[in-house]
Order: structure tokens, then C-alpha cells, then sequence
């Protein structure tokens, strides 16, 4: 019984295999407003954030967006804290996040992809969605763009109330 109880406990806060990518630090909320308005996300639309952190874009598209939004991150901790988000705000059929790696996932349905992470980060994730997504795809990178790609559309926020500036760029594929 124990045995049970610790292997169940076991599979929940093992950390999926994956090399991390880029160290958590969030967006702020205007930021993501923008991010997400930036990709013209529309009701209905399928939308991943890779890495996902504690959730905030997934929540946001799927609460202000009515979109359906998947999360990708690889740290059990901001994995469950945003999972537990998600069910206290009642959003378990519009959001969700996949406790594993941006590397191995299945991005063919997306919509939009937003991403944050580092430069070199973006341009390993670039083959898996070269490989997948649909034309017409849109892709926005907060702060560093993806290597290799031309932006169709960039945008800088000057201020975000904190003395911080944002570079938003945004991708059809
Ligand atoms: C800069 S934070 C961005 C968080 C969130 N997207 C946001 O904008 O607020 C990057 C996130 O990617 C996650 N991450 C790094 N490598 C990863 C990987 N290989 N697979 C899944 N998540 C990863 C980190 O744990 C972190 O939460």
C-alpha cells in the first residue's frame, strides 16, 4: 500500500527528461495581453506556450481569448502550480499544460505558438516547428527573436509600468 502510494506520488513530481532551455522568468500580464493580441489569437484557436512557466499565457488565452491552450513545461513545481491554476478558475476544458519537454512535443494543430525563451534556446526549438507547423501559422517570440527567421511584424512596448522594455516578434509561417 505504501509501496503504491509512493510510486503514484513518484510519477507526478518526477522531472520529465529534457534539457532546460531557459530559466523561469515571467512575462508580465501587459505583456502578455499584447503577445497575445500581437498573434491575433481568435476564440476556438489552438495555441501552445513553450515553457510555460506558472501558466499565465495559457491562462490568459483561454480566459480572455476562449482559446485552447496548451502549456509545455519541463519544472514539476511550476508544472503543478499551474495545473492547480488552471482547476481553480474552472478552465480544465480550454487549458492545460503537458508536464515534458518543448522538444518532444506535437505542435501540428497549433494556431499560434508563443514563445520565451533564450536565443539559442529558439533556434534549437526551430527544427521541430519548421518540421510542424502548418503554413500560415503564426509565432510570436517575446524578447529574442528566432535566428534564421524574418519577422513579418515587430513591435516594441517602451515601458511595461516597470521601467522595463519588451521586443515582440511576430512570425507566419
Ligand atoms: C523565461 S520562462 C517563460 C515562462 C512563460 N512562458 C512566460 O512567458 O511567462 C521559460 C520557461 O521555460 C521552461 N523550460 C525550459 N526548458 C524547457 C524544456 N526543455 N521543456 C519545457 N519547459 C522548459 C522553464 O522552466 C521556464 O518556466
Amino acid at each position: 500500500m505504501v509501496l503504491v502510494a509512493g510510486s503514484a506520488f513518484a510519477q507526478v513530481t518526477a522531472q520529465p527528461a529534457g534539457e532546460k532551455l531557459a530559466p523561469y522568468y515571467p512575462t508580465p500580464d501587459s505583456i502578455v495581453r499584447k503577445m497575445l493580441d500581437f498573434g491575433q489569437l481568435k476564440a476556438g484557436e489552438r495555441m501552445f506556450d513553450l515553457g510555460s512557466g506558472d501558466g499565465r499565457i495559457v491562462i490568459m488565452a483561454a480566459r480572455d481569448f476562449q482559446a485552447d491552450s496548451t502549456g509545455v513545461e519541463l519544472d514539476t513545481d511550476l508544472y503543478l502550480a499551474s495545473e492547480a491554476k488552471i482547476k481553480k478558475l474552472g478552465l480544465q476544458k480550454l487549458a492545460r499544460i503537458i508536464h515534458g519537454d518543448i522538444m518532444t512535443q506535437d505542435y501540428s494543430s497549433a494556431k499560434l505558438i508563443t514563445v520565451y525563451l533564450l536565443p539559442e534556446s529558439n533556434i534549437k526549438a526551430r527544427p521541430i516547428l519548421e518540421a510542424q507547423l502548418k503554413k500560415g501559422t503564426r509565432v510570436v517570440a517575446h524578447d529574442f527573436g528566432i535566428g534564421g527567421w524574418t519577422p513579418v511584424k515587430t513591435v516594441t512596448i517602451a515601458d511595461d509600468g516597470e521601467g522595463r522594455s519588451h521586443t515582440l516578434y511576430l512570425y507566419i509561417r
